[in-house]
């Protein structure tokens, strides 16, 4: 489906909402344990988690559609290479969190870079916020340097609950949390 309300483009990817066709294609994705391995380490999301979470996720952001989640694809042929999110922080929820999923197969393009950098931009630009996070498990290198290069710097650790990462212990739900002022931000050069 590609005449969904698109929220932005970069030069090779755009991001539109999302639409409860979808389901099948964030099963899919978080059906790599490679994609998923610093999240829930490697465990899929099943169906019905999906199924609960889009519907979810289009009501609880229709009032508010400069904040969200939203499908990234291909600018080219639309194919599906993730999901992007700028939304209140789960823990801090006067910040706006960015956040990332992206297929194994569009890894190590600069991709997560060229769009993390646009919403970055989104945030203080268009929806005004002071103040963006981004959170991540400790050992998420690839995530972590992501965020350091769209110009987020280390906050501090954190230990994300545990009913978010049922049965791991605490060293297992540590994380890190990068945080970016509006006062810190230099729009970078191209
Ligand atoms: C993390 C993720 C979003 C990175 O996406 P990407 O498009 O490959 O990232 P980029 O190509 O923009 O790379 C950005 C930087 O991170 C580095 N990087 C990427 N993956 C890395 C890894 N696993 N270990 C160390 N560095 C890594 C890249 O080398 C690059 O740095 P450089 O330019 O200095 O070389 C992607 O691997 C992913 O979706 N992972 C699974 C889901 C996930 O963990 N999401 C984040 C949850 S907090």
């Amino acid at each position: 489906m590609n005449d969904r309300v698109i929220l932005l483009e970069t030069e090779r990817v755009r991001l539109r909402r999302f639409g409860l066709d979808d389901v099948d294609r964030l099963v899919e994705l978080d059906s790599d344990p490679e994609v998923m391995r610093w999240i829930s380490y490697g465990q899929p999301s099943p169906r019905s988690h999906y199924e609960a979470v889009v519907p979810r996720l289009l009501a609880q952001y229709g009032a508010t559609p400069l904040l969200g989640v939203w499908v990234a694809e291909t600018r080219v042929d639309h194919a599906f290479v993730g999901w992007f999110h700028l939304r209140p922080d789960r823990i801090d929820p006067d910040e706006q969190e960015l956040g990332y999923r992206l297929r194994r197969s569009v890894w190590g393009q600069g991709l997560a870079t060229e769009v993390g950098r646009a919403l970055v931009a989104h945030g203080f630009g268009t929806v005004g916020a002071d103040k963006l996070s981004a959170r991540a498990l400790v050992g998420n290198a690839g995530s972590r340097r992501v965020m350091e290069k769209c110009g987020f710097a280390l906050e501090r650790e954190f230990t994300w609950p545990e009913e978010w990462l049922p049965g791991r212990s605490e060293d297992e739900r540590r994380g890190v949390k990068y945080s970016l002022m509006r006062s810190q931000w230099q729009v970078p050069r191209a």
